[in-house]
């Protein structure tokens, strides 16, 4: 898929900004602070009504709206998908009367966010993904819900119902702590929970078993041979295909290769609320789910985390990234728009030339840089270089 034209009013530093765009990457080029970013994440917003940076939407509406009596944000975007169906989505923020509103557009009607998952599908790589091995676990469980939310409408609705759910449920579990809620109550809450929460497990199992193949391959290229990636799933609630699951440590994970249904898992999952609910309430918390779930990533059968070199540790993302690349064309039949920001600049010579060379022709891309010279002169001649200044886009070539 292709974005074919952009419109930004007051998003973030653009008061306006009206573009079509190639098909050859496109270079983000300017100084810092001037909107390299913001344009990047205009687009991440429209495929996942989501900001990688910020919880508030109310910080993407440009200040100039701050003493408008009626603020908003309007992103709109023309899509062409890989077999040419052509795609108008248009997000607008507003605020009225101190509430915020959220109102989504596809081909002029009215739309939910779960009705326009996946038409605009993007791969975001930041420069702090670089440290997603190393990071928290956390950081890995939205780096799998980011790409299996686009793709998969059950998913993102289960995603979105597990943290509604969530903080409700912990609420009561502190409520009956201090003898204010039943017991009983909790039935309505784990029902729900156990519902999203198998939907999740069994996504992330599969989407990881898919995965691993490209991220293999990727990472075999880019070590010459020398280093086998493989994932490693570690629910913290882990289902057994057999049933009568039970939180596990075993350090293996769980079997990538033997497919657990959602359908398996709920029983089991709820069983287990149930055996921990005394503790539950002892703590005040959820103890067992998908909100703790992890996934390791081991280079020749060694966590990469744990024992890996930063070196190591960025090859196994790059790998990971491109990985994401393929799984959602594999799963849709449409290539995801990428967007790298400042990324190329961290990377070495050989890595730099690695991932220009993969995404070659395959993705409309985006990226962001500080500097030209750290392109080759060929790469240079067949990309869109764009100057942002001031939320302002100056064309210089392509
Ligand atoms: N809501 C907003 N309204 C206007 N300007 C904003 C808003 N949010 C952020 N900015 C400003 O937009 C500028 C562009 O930021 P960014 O896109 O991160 O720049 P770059 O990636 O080019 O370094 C920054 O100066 C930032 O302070
Ligand atoms: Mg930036």
């Amino acid at each position: 898929m292709y974005i074919e034209h952009l419109s930004l009013t007051n998003f973030r530093n653009y008061a306006r900004l009206e573009t079509t765009f190639p098909k050859i990457p496109i270079v983000l080029f300017g100084a810092n602070a001037q909107g390299k970013t913001s344009l990047l994440e205009a687009i991440y917003y429209l495929a996942t009504s989501r900001s990688p940076y910020t919880t508030s939407d109310r910080q993407l509406i440009h200040w100039r709206m701050q003493d408008d009596p009626t603020p908003f944000a309007r992103l709109v975007a023309e899509i062409v998908s890989a077999s040419g169906v052509y795609h108008q989505l248009e997000i607008t923020l507003l605020l009225e009367n101190q509430r915020f509103k959220k109102v989504i557009r596809h081909n002029g009607m009215d739309k939910r966010v779960m009705d326009v998952v996946g038409l605009l599908k993007v791969v975001l790589f930041l420069p702090q993904d670089l440290a997603l091995v190393e990071g928290s676990p956390a950081e890995r469980r939205r780096f799998m819900d980011t790409t299996l939310a686009q793709v998969d409408q059950t998913y993102y609705q289960a995603l979105e119902l597990y943290e509604r759910v969530m903080p409700q449920r912990n609420a009561l579990l502190r409520r009956i702590a201090e003898q204010q809620g039943s017991i009983q109550e909790l039935d309505y809450w784990d029902e729900q929970l156990v519902q999203a929460g198998s939907v999740i497990i069994a996504g992330r199992q599969q989407f990881l078993r898919e995965l691993e193949h490209d991220a293999q391959r990727a990472h075999y290229d880019l070590t010459g041979g020398s280093e086998t990636l493989t994932l490693q799933y570690l629910p913290s609630f882990q289902p057994t295909a057999e049933g009568k699951g039970q939180l596990s440590f075993d350090l293996l994970g769980m079997d990538l290769h033997r497919q657990i249904s959602p359908e398996d898992i709920m029983p089991q999952f709820a069983e287990q609320l149930v055996a921990e609910r005394a503790e539950s309430i002892r703590r005040g918390a959820t103890l067992s789910g998908p909100h703790r779930d992890e996934l390791r990533l081991l280079i020749n059968t060694r966590d990469a985390g744990l024992y890996g070199s930063r070196g190591q540790a960025r090859t196994a993302v790059m790998a990971l990234k491109l990985a994401e690349l393929e799984w959602m064309k594999a799963r849709t039949g449409d290539y995801p728009i990428l967007l790298l920001d400042e990324v190329i600049a961290e990377l070495d010579k050989a890595r730099r030339a690695y991932l220009l060379e993969r995404i070659d022709g395959k993705t409309q891309t985006l990226l962001t840089t500080t500097e030209l010279d750290i392109f080759s002169q060929a790469f240079m001649e067949r990309v869109a270089v764009w100057q942002i200044e001031a939320g302002q886009v100056t064309k210089l070539s392509g």
